[in-house]
């Protein structure tokens, strides 16, 4: 069982093109010697810059979004094939800010993790419960079942392109993180929902991440954990020395 860490900045909507370029410049010398596998998530016009600017560095780049079909007449989308042309490697899908305000549901999801494998991109598929889900006791049943009906149709071989981004929702941006440990059991569940679907080996090679308020100092505790293979990481990914320190944490 060998799982490498993946530490993934999700940039959301910020940053232009010429700034994206300026914060990689920075960042590439701070995680040149990374342990880790090292990603950033992009807003769709920071897109062509940042895969010139990642040239000759370890980072990949990921969009934030992708729509299921191809091509056709949906104003305003991008199709995972659209990414993948541009080398684009890694897609974010169904972070909890598209489910919450753009109305992505376990459905789309489904749909976009489709799209995304079958044009050849690596999934990072977001999962996690709502404060009020926590508070009723059913944040294994909403995880193991956003988790379930997004990998609906993917098969065992497909799952070397999935990743799994464990965010719960009260975390993120509140400064409230999960602790370690509830951090590591809802991964280990989430894991264990993978090994009823695909077995041991597929469950246990699955790169498992945490997400919520993840910083340069609760990283190393939550990257401890047995269960938690990495970080998608919001607010700290933005300041370049933050996240490589949490980069360095992911050893
Ligand atoms: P924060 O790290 O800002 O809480 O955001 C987490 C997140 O949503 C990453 O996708």
């Amino acid at each position: 069982m060998s799982r490498k860490y993946v530490i993934a900045g999700n940039w959301k909507m910020n940053k232009n093109p010429a700034e994206a370029v300026a914060l990689i410049n920075e960042l590439k010398p701070l995680v040149a010697d990374a342990a880790c596998d090292v990603v950033v998530a992009v807003p769709f016009v920071d897109l062509p810059a940042a895969l010139e600017a990642v040239k000759g560095s370890k980072i990949g780049v990921a969009a934030q979004n992708c729509h299921w079909e191809k091509s056709g007449a949906f104003t305003g989308e991008i199709s995972a094939e659209m990414l993948k042309s541009m080398g684009v490697g890694y897609v974010i899908i169904g972070h909890s800010e598209r489910r919450t305000y753009f109305g992505d549901t376990d459905v789309t999801v489904q749909k976009r993790v489709r799209a995304a494998l079958d044009a050849g991109l690596t999934v990072i598929l977001c999962v996690g419960e709502y404060l009020e889900q926590r508070e009723q006791g059913v944040t294994g049943e909403v995880c193991a079942m956003q988790t379930k009906i997004a990998l609906g149709g993917v098969s065992a071989d497909e799952m070397s392109r999935v990743i799994i981004a464990y965010e719960p929702v009260w975390a993120i941006g509140t400064g409230r993180t999960a602790t370690a440990r509830q951090a590591d059991e809802v991964c280990a569940l989430i894991r264990a929902t993978l090994a009823g679907l695909y077995g041991r080996s597929v469950a246990d090679s699955t790169v498992i991440q945490y997400g919520g308020s993840m910083n340069a100092a609760n990283a190393a505790e939550l990257l401890a954990q047995k269960d938690v293979d990495g970080g998608l990481i919001g607010g700290a990914s933005l300041k370049p020395a933050d996240f490589a320190a949490i980069v360095a944490a992911a050893k």
